[in-house]
């Protein structure tokens, strides 16, 4: 099978294309031929070791390995169908048309992918294209976990959401709307029809406007990009207003456990979105019944993997950078 390999930590040309032998299901594992993947944020940080401080760029290293990844082949989400299966595997066939996450294995930029089946994986029904679907996981479990799990968002608040034009961003935009909540988006003039068509009532334009300036004071701020201070958060938010910062640093942990206790004030809260099952179940269910959608901003060949780094690292992703590996 065709890979693409993360030959070394640096820029988008250390990726290269290399055969390898398929892979074998082990005996709670599925090997799944990938249709679509995506190159999100989190694989341009890998493939790059850039990560959002020097004690995370630590613990990249640790995680991922010191001159170059342990496992070469990026990628954590993937739409495809199952080839084959492992003797414990009761649950998923051959056939199976599937949505899946990789865990820390990664490995979905390739053609086929072993993904053990503790992993969150899901059957995919045929309403969702492959394309569609693998554009769905890494950006709605996100905005998921820190509206639904952190903030507890509720209807009639006023979330602001920088970044809403980002995977992260453009899906909490919609669950936010979903949830009857009021949005101001904070994007380029560029961004803004994109994120009005998803629901959000007030955009601004960050290059031109200040947004801490609004008149209505947020209940939550969602920073999907890792641009606001706390002290900025702090002083534009509602009284007992809610912080939500997508991109954590250790500097974030001591607002965190100062603020964490006393409810009539401004709290900070930040955490890594776990890969849950349920949580694709409930996203499949929302896009198939078309709640939500998925935003694609980009779409590239599976030979032009490249090309989708080097617009992550360009910050201007719009949606998600899907990868298609096998049009069916
Ligand atoms: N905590 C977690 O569990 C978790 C999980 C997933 C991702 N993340 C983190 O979340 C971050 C966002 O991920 P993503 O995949 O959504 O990123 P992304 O799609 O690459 O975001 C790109 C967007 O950021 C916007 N942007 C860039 N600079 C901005 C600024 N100064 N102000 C407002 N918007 C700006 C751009 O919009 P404009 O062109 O309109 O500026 C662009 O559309 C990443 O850093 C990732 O590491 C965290």
């Amino acid at each position: 099978m065709r890979i693409a390999a993360c030959t070394r930590f640096g820029p988008p040309s250390v990726i290269e294309f290399r055969t390898v032998p398929d892979p074998t299901p082990g005996p709670n594992d599925l090997i799944v031929r990938v249709h679509a993947t995506t190159v999100t944020s989190a694989d341009a940080r890998i493939r790059a070791m850039r990560m959002p401080s020097p004690t995370f760029t630590l613990l990249g290293h640790l995680a991922f390995g010191f001159r170059s990844p342990r496992n070469p082949v990026l990628g954590s989400e993937l739409a495809g169908v199952v080839e084959r299966v492992g003797a414990n595997v009761t649950t998923f066939a051959p056939g199976d048309r599937v949505l899946a996450f990789t865990g820390a294995r990664l490995g979905a930029h390739a053609e086929l992918v072993r993904v053990a089946k503790s992993s969150a994986v899901v059957k995919l029904p045929t309403s969702l294209s492959f394309e569609h679907a693998a554009a769905l996981p890494f950006a709605f479990t996100t905005a998921l976990y820190h509206l639904r799990d952190l903030a507890r968002f509720k209807p009639g608040q006023h979330i602001t959401i920088i970044g809403a034009a980002g995977a992260v961003g453009s899906a909490a935009v919609q669950l936010a709307r979903l949830q009857g909540c009021t949005v101001t988006a904070v994007c380029r003039s560029s961004n803004h029809a994109l994120v009005r068509s998803l629901g959000a009532q007030e955009v601004i334009d960050y290059t031109r406007e200040d947004w801490t300036k609004h008149p209505r004071r947020p209940d939550i701020i969602f920073d999907t990009v890792g641009v606001v201070p706390w002290k900025t958060a702090r002083t534009a938010l509602a009284p007992a207003g809610i912080f939500l910062q997508a991109v954590i640093t250790m500097r974030d942990v001591i607002p965190m456990l100062l603020t964490a206790r006393n409810r009539t004030k401004p709290r900070f809260k930040a955490g890594i979105a776990p890969e849950r099952a349920s949580d694709l179940s409930h996203i499949i269910t929302l896009a198939s019944e078309q709640k939500i959608q998925p935003v694609i901003g980009h779409r590239y060949d599976f030979n032009d993997i490249a090309n989708a780094h080097a617009l992550v690292d360009s910050g201007r992703k719009v949606g998600a950078a899907v990868v298609v590996i096998n049009e069916r």
